[in-house]
Parts: structure tokens; sequence; C-alpha cells
């Protein structure tokens, strides 16, 4: 969703505010702009619809905005159309044309997140003679601090205070006011955004990317609290206006790790990251040949009173609950259920006095995720976050955490993120089974032994991803694709289907095996492709005779299983070939063939793999 930067300080404030939104452009635009103020001198803002390349252009790589001040904005549309009027930032004056150009008004501002009750907010400032000149919620909000700001004369933060709590919605601004150059005032309520400081000048962001080459210590303010960002110098308010003291956080990764790194894409390097991503979230999980969990808080006396867990997250993150689901009954005979977080935000939960509620995130910002984490814990239920994002609001608000360690991930596609993810899960799975009688010492050593075995057994599969290039090659021209698999399988194959139709825009569907008689089998037609994920050898003839059904009306076959398997070519026309796992982890080796395969799809049709059209890394609206 959109991304925010600013800067004050020494140097030049465009160029450093372009080379951040270029940082956050995984997050996905359709539209970018800047404010950028020389001293006391007015804002100048520049927009431009289109990729971030046409604001370069237009401002001659910011050299035409002098000025160590500003704001800048990648804008993912919700409130109207992507337009250059529409783009941030928004200003509190009238505006004619697009709103480019030297602006007189009091306040300028960029937002990302949504203003609920805008319009009930645009009336009231209507009544009081504001007039509109965009479709968006943004130019409501910035009007609102400017009618406080003139109306209580009492400076920005109190202006900003007295609208925070007129504002529903999810929020993260960044402000300027005519009479206090050099300054910058920052705010948020449920969208991420950090601020970082060095000697000689602050700045802000909506990710981390677009500043670790300024700094590495960085802030995080909370839900309803203010930053006021001076050249060197970084203050913090609550609501109240009263000065807070906050503390930083150090950044241990390498600013490297946010770059392509000689790879064409950054979905296939972050592909490429899984072996790592994997070993290093053992590494966090496991010390000792056991699995320790306790800094999350979750100690043996807290495990071994669980008796039902719920998954709730959005996406491949969701997925990662499906799989989740079938692991823990399988392992741990835990009763266990998956749920989309949109839809348990909405209905109505009767919740279970031992239940433990995991949230699983990547960013720790997905505001379905998040509103479902806060339901869970309004009904007294334990939560527990799996989040990679260091300080986001889910990691911050739930009862436990664990940290996956897979890095930033940029490509907006998850992937490496996703594989991190699994390997929380299993570790939770087999410390639950354990601690819950459920399997004795030699079963837990033996899956320890199958988990670290995992990461190699990734790089095994990466070294033959020629094969799967060729193929997808081939197949670039589908029309519809389908993914079936049972059980495990089929969580399996719901991830393949969404990196196929995300990255390659091909429409596919994921389909238990056993559903597709009942409906789907009348789509088959000639050459469709229906990729057949067979994993668990204890259904394994099942998935087969339904791919055989297919075949017998048209379709091509691609098996994914592990090495053995090879009767499977009796009926498949393509087979890919994945090494031997206990069969809970499968998951884990089979994913790496279908991202893969989304990926080099996306690539033959020429599209821009890393930022998918209308798609966002961070939903932080719902
Ligand atoms: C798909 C993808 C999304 C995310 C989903 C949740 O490749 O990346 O489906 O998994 O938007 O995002 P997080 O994990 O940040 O909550």
């Amino acid at each position: 969703m959109c991304g925010i930067v600013g800067y004050t300080g020494q140097q030049q404030a465009a160029p450093i505010l372009l080379d951040g939104l270029g940082r956050l452009e995984y997050r996905g635009y359709d539209s970018a702009g800047l404010a950028i103020r020389d001293g006391g001198a007015l804002a100048q803002v520049v927009k431009s619809t289109g990729k971030l390349r046409s604001l370069i252009e237009k401002t001659d790589e910011g050299r035409t905005l002098p000025g160590t001040c500003g704001i800048g904005h990648t804008r993912w549309a919700t409130h109207g159309e992507p337009s250059q009027t529409n783009a941030h930032p928004h200003v509190s004056g009238n505006c004619t044309g697009s709103g480019s150009g030297k602006v007189e008004s009091e306040v300028v501002g960029v937002h990302n997140g949504i203003i609920e009750n805008y319009m009930e907010l645009k009336a009231k400032l209507t009544r009081h003679g504001y007039q509109f000149y965009s479709e968006t919620d943004t130019e409501v909000v910035i009007k609102l601090v400017d009618y406080y700001y003139n109306k209580y004369k009492l400076g920005p933060v109190d202006a900003i205070n007295r609208t925070l709590v007129r504002v529903r919605g999810s929020y993260a601004l960044a402000l300027m006011f005519r009479d206090y150059p050099g300054e910058i005032y920052a705010a948020r309520k449920d969208a991420p955004l950090i601020l970082g400081a060095g000697s000689d000048f602050s700045c802000l962001a909506s990710d981390v990317p677009a500043i670790l080459n300024y700094t590495r210590s960085v802030y995080y303010i909370g839900n309803l609290e203010i930053a006021k960002l001076l050249p060197g110098e970084l203050h913090f308010f609550d609501l109240n206006g009263d000065e807070i003291t906050l503390e930083p956080t150090k950044i241990t990764w390498d600013a490297k790790a946010a770059e392509k790194n000689g790879y064409e894409h950054f979905m296939i390097k972050e592909i490429h990251e899984q072996p790592e991503a994997v070993r290093n979230t053992l590494g966090s999980l496991i010390s000792g040949g056991k699995i320790d969990l306790s800094e999350s808080g979750l100690t043996d006396e807290v495990l071994a009173d669980i008796d039902f867990v719920r998954f709730t997250a959005c996406g491949s993150a969701w997925h990662v609950g499906m799989t989740g689901q079938y692991v823990l009954e399988e392992m741990a005979a835990i009763e266990t259920r998956v749920e989309l977080a949109s839809e348990y935000r909405y209905r109505r939960v009767l919740p279970r006095g031992h239940e433990l509620l995991i949230v699983i995130s990547q960013s720790g910002e997905t505001a379905d995720s998040l509103a479902a984490l806060r339901k869970a814990k309004s009904m007294g239920v334990r939560t527990l976050a799996i989040v990679n994002v260091v300080g986001s609001t889910i990691a911050h608000e739930a009862d436990h955490v664990l940290y996956t360690h897979a890095g930033p991930e940029i490509a907006v596609a998850t992937t490496k993120a996703y594989s991190a993810q699994l390997i929380a899960v299993y570790a939770l799975a087999v410390q639950l089974a354990y601690v819950q009688g459920k399997i004795d010492g030699q079963a837990y050593g033996n899956y320890l032994e199958e988990l670290s075995a995992l990461p190699d057994k990734i790089t095994r599969i990466l070294e033959e991803k020629e094969r799967i290039q060729w193929f997808a090659a081939k197949f670039a021209s589908a029309k519809d694709i389908f993914f079936v698999g049972r059980g495990l399988d089929y969580s399996i194959s719901l991830e393949g289907s969404l990196k196929a139709k995300e990255i390659s825009y091909v429409h596919s569907e994921a389909y238990a095996a056993g559903e597709l008689k009942h409906g789907t089998i009348s789509l088959i037609e000639d050459n469709t492709l229906v990729i057949g994920v067979l994993t668990q050898s204890a259904i394994f003839e099942k998935t087969v005779s339904n791919m055989a059904e297919c075949k017998a009306r048209g379709a091509y076959l691609m098996a994914l299983t592990s090495y053995g398997n090879y009767s499977v070519e009796d009926s498949a026309d393509f087979t890919v070939y994945i090494p031997k796992s206990d069969p809970c982890f499968m998951a884990s080796l089979a994913v790496v063939p279908l991202q893969l395969f989304g990926y080099y799809s996306g690539v033959a049709r020429g599209l821009d793999v890393d930022k998918p059209r209308n798609l966002a890394k961070s939903v932080t609206v719902e």
C-alpha cells in the first residue's frame, strides 16, 4: 500500500526522498509526489501518475526542487482514481489544476491508510467554508488539521492531536506546516511508520529499507503518538501533547539484504534465500538439541494447557495456517481451525477456554489480521503472533511473538517469509506434541533431525530450477491452471495457485482433489494444465486417480512428488521430483518448484514479477 518518506537535514531532500520512495516501490502504487521546502520558503509540490520514474524525470532527479526539508509519497488508490489531482501530497488550501507548484497552504501532508469517517468530516469542513479539489480522504484529514490549527492556534502537535481524536480508520501521516520551516510532524494509527535520526538530520518512512542507508537506529511510534522531526532531533508526544521518551531499535540486517545483489528480480533472489531463512528461523527456535520457545513466553506450562488452536491470517500466511492445521492435528492431536482474518473479524466467534489464537503475518501490519488479533484479545483468548517485521503492530500487541528470521522481503509475492512461517508453525507443533505427551523423545529427536535437514533439501531443489523454467515457458500462455491435492497437499496447492495467478496473471484454481468431480472437472478441456501435488504417501493413489480422470478429459498433467514415486509417470506428462522429508514438513519442499513455476511464468510473459498490478505488499486497509 502507499509509501511515505520524510527528511529534514542539511542535504538536498528531494534526491533522498526519491531514493526512499524507490525502496518502497515494492509496496505497490499508481502515482507519486513530493513536497519540498527550502528554509522559510513555501513548499513546492510535484506529482505524477504511473511509475516513480516519471516523477524522477519530471523533477530532473530532484534537482528542480531545492530544499532540505520535505515529504514524499507513493499512492495506492483507495478513494478516487489514480490521477495527478488525487496523488499526494495534499494541501489545506485551495488548489487549481493538478495540485503541483508552489503552495500557499498552511498544511501540506501525505497519508497512508483509510479515513473511514471522511464523508462526515468533509461535510463538517464544508460547513466551515473549506472547498475540496480531490476525491481523497487524505485531503479531508489535512484540512481538518488546518481547521484545528487555525481555530485553537496552539501549534501543530495540538492540531494533530485534536484531529486524531476525530478521525476513524487507519493512518500514517507526515505533515509540514508553513509557519514551522525545517520541521515535519508525523502520527500513526494501525499503519506502519518508522523514524530515524542522525547527527544532522531526521527522517521517516513506511518501512526500514527506505532509511537504512542513513541510519540503523529506528524508532517505532505507537498508535496515536506524534513525532516531531528537526534536523538531528526527534521528539515524541502522546495524545495529551506531553513529551514522551522512546527507545530506538537497532536494525541488524545488512542494507544489501534489501537489494537485488545481481539477481534479475527480488522474487527470485528471495526464493534463493529460503535455505537461509529456514536455517535462521530454526536457529532462533532450537538450541542445544531442543525446541525453546520460552523467549516468546510460550513455556512448557503454557503449552501443556492448550487444547484448541486457531490460525488466522490473510493470503499466503493463511495458507501457512492451513498447513498448520494439518500438521497440528496430525502430530499433536490438537483440534485446530484456520480462518481468514477478514471473515473471523466480522462473524460471531465462540472462543474456547484453553484456546491459542495464532496470527501469521509477514508485515505484522495487515489490517484484517490486526483486527482479528484485537478481537481475540478482547474475548480473553491467548494470542501468538508469527511475524517477520520486528516492532510491527501485530508483534507489539500479541501476548506472545515468534519472529521469523527471513530478513526483509521486498517482492510483493511472499516466498521466503512463507517458508520461515512454516518453520515457526512446525516448531510449535513439535513442542506442543512433546509437552502434551503425544510423541516420545525418539519421535521428538527424529522431527528435529528432519527439520534441520530442510535447508539443504531446499538448496537441492533450487539446483534443478532450469527444468521448471523450461516448463513454465512452455505453459506461459495457458488460459487456466488447476492445482489439485488432498490433505496437506491441498494446502500446498492453494499456495501454488496463488503464486501462479498473482505473478503471471493466469487464471488458476486450487482444489481438494476429491472435489473435482463435484463440478470443476467440467472446466477441463484439451491441454488444460493440471498440477497434482502428491507428497503424502497415504493418499498418493487417490490423487493420482483424480489426475487420471482429468487426463481422460484432455488435461496435460504435471505431477509434483518425492523421489521414489516413479509410478506417477504412468499418468503424468511431466514430473518434478523433490527430496523426501517427514510428511508433515513436505510443504517446505513442495512449495519451492511452485514458486519457481509462478515466477518463471511471469517472466516468460514479460510481467513485472516483483510488483504485480493492483497488489500491495503490506495491506493496511481492509
Ligand atoms: C501472496 C502474499 C499475500 C500475503 C498477505 C498477508 O504472495 O504475499 O497473500 O501473504 O497479504 O500479508 P502479511 O503476511 O504481511 O500479513
